[in-house]
């Protein structure tokens, strides 16, 4: 198959869809791949790499999308980007098609077929080729988190672990799945306090397996959000239900009540956020203040460490695109139900029943696609 990696065209995205190493998967098994020039400059990857891996060279992402059976990104396509898809194409990338309107009905006229990295899901019920980012995000909002309570950056002045003689910050973690544990990890690794408070108590049992008594484990509620949140330095928010908006479990009226120069780090804001007073903020401006607590809401974390996001999603991607590649997506998604559910937009069909729903689509089966 001839694969085709154009260079990301969204505001400061560094990463890339292929890294020379996952490149070299594929040459390995005679795929062509073809690149648009300066792709991985951005993260540390050069031409003279992608061309040792044996990648071809190509002036323009136009002459990629020419040339490509199958284009491989990270963010969903603009509208440039876009128009240059035909029926012939397989998309394969980030699509998070259901709050955009726009987006769907390019990719359904455009007749491609149009698999989302976000709704595959594995047998264990998990989103895999979200984990990753999930990783990057939850152990980057410690690193965020820290630097907010410099006073410089208006926060308290208390650092995450103390020093001898002096009591360690006071970490809140909000949700203790993927983002949660890597917060956790980085912040017990600092030397902080630290408290998860999930719902879920299947999640508690397993928090406890994998920290013992090194953090504590509370059931999240009214009550115990309001006393541990009124009493952290940095409350890091990581909660998910599926398919919805995360809900609001820090009011304003807490926020109000916080210790002065206390840290929210909102990592759910890409879901509308779960403090009551979060709104998406960018690298550029990542944070600002209400009532004295500092408040980090980037919605797209992972892009400000893109070298590390590019090769942990790589990691998760390669092997659903070595499917793709050695057997088509037809065969492919037919013999995996788990694969098929990224399958969003095909042939002009909507296929996800979220997106359909949504956004006023006829739902078609995505299995009668295949
Ligand atoms: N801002 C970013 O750049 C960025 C990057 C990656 C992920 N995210 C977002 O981070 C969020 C968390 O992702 P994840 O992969 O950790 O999800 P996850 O499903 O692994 O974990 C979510 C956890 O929240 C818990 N939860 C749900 N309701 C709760 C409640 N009322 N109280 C306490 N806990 C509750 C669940 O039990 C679960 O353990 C998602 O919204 C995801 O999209 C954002």
């Amino acid at each position: 198959m001839i694969i085709g990696v154009p260079k990301e065209i969204k505001n400061h995205e560094y990463r890339a869809g292929m890294t020379p190493s996952s490149v070299h998967e594929l040459t390995q098994r005679n795929h062509t791949v073809v690149v648009e020039t300066n792709l991985g400059t951005g993260i540390g990857y050069s031409d003279e790499d992608y061309i040792a891996a044996g990648a071809t060279i190509l002036p323009t992402a136009e002459d990629v999308f020419k040339q490509a059976e199958m284009i491989v990104k990270v963010k969903e396509p603009l509208a440039v980007e876009r128009k240059r898809l035909t029926k012939d194409h397989l998309l394969f990338t980030y699509l998070h098609l259901a709050p955009d309107a726009e987006q769907t009905k390019d990719l359904v006229d455009s007749n491609a077929v149009c698999i989302a990295y976000e709704t595959i899901t594995s047998p264990s019920g998990q989103l895999p080729l979200l984990t990753p980012m999930s990783e990057v995000a939850g152990r980057m909002s410690i690193q965020a988190g820290a630097t907010c309570l410099q006073k410089s950056n208006g926060g308290s002045g208390v650092l995450l672990g103390g020093v001898p003689g002096v009591e360690s910050a006071k970490v809140v973690i909000i949700g203790g799945g993927v983002v949660g544990t890597h917060a956790a990890q980085m912040a017990l690794g600092l030397g902080a306090d630290v408290t998860i408070l999930d719902n879920n108590l299947h999640s508690l049992r397993n928090l406890n397996q994998m920290f013992g008594t090194t953090i504590k484990l509370v059931h999240s509620n009214k009550a115990s959000l309001d006393e541990h949140v009124l009493a952290a330095d940095l409350v890091i928010g990581g909660v998910l239900i599926p398919g919805a908006a995360a809900p609001k479990l820090v009011t304003a009226d807490m926020i109000k009540r916080m210790k002065k120069g206390a840290v929210v780090v909102d990592v759910a804001i890409d879901q509308g956020g779960c403090f009551e007073t979060s709104k998406a903020t960018t690298h550029q401006d990542p944070t600002y203040i209400v009532d004295d607590v500092v408040h980090y809401c980037v919605a797209n974390m992972p892009g400000a460490v893109a070298r590390t996001s590019a090769q942990a999603l790589n990691n998760a991607t390669l092997p659903y695109i070595l499917k793709l590649a050695d057997k088509g997506w037809k065969e492919t998604l037919a013999n995996d139900a788990h694969f098929l559910n990224g399958l969003n937009v095909c042939a002009g069909k909507v296929t996800n029943q979220a997106v359909a729903d949504n956004l006023g689509y006829d739902y078609v089966d995505p299995a009668s696609m295949v």
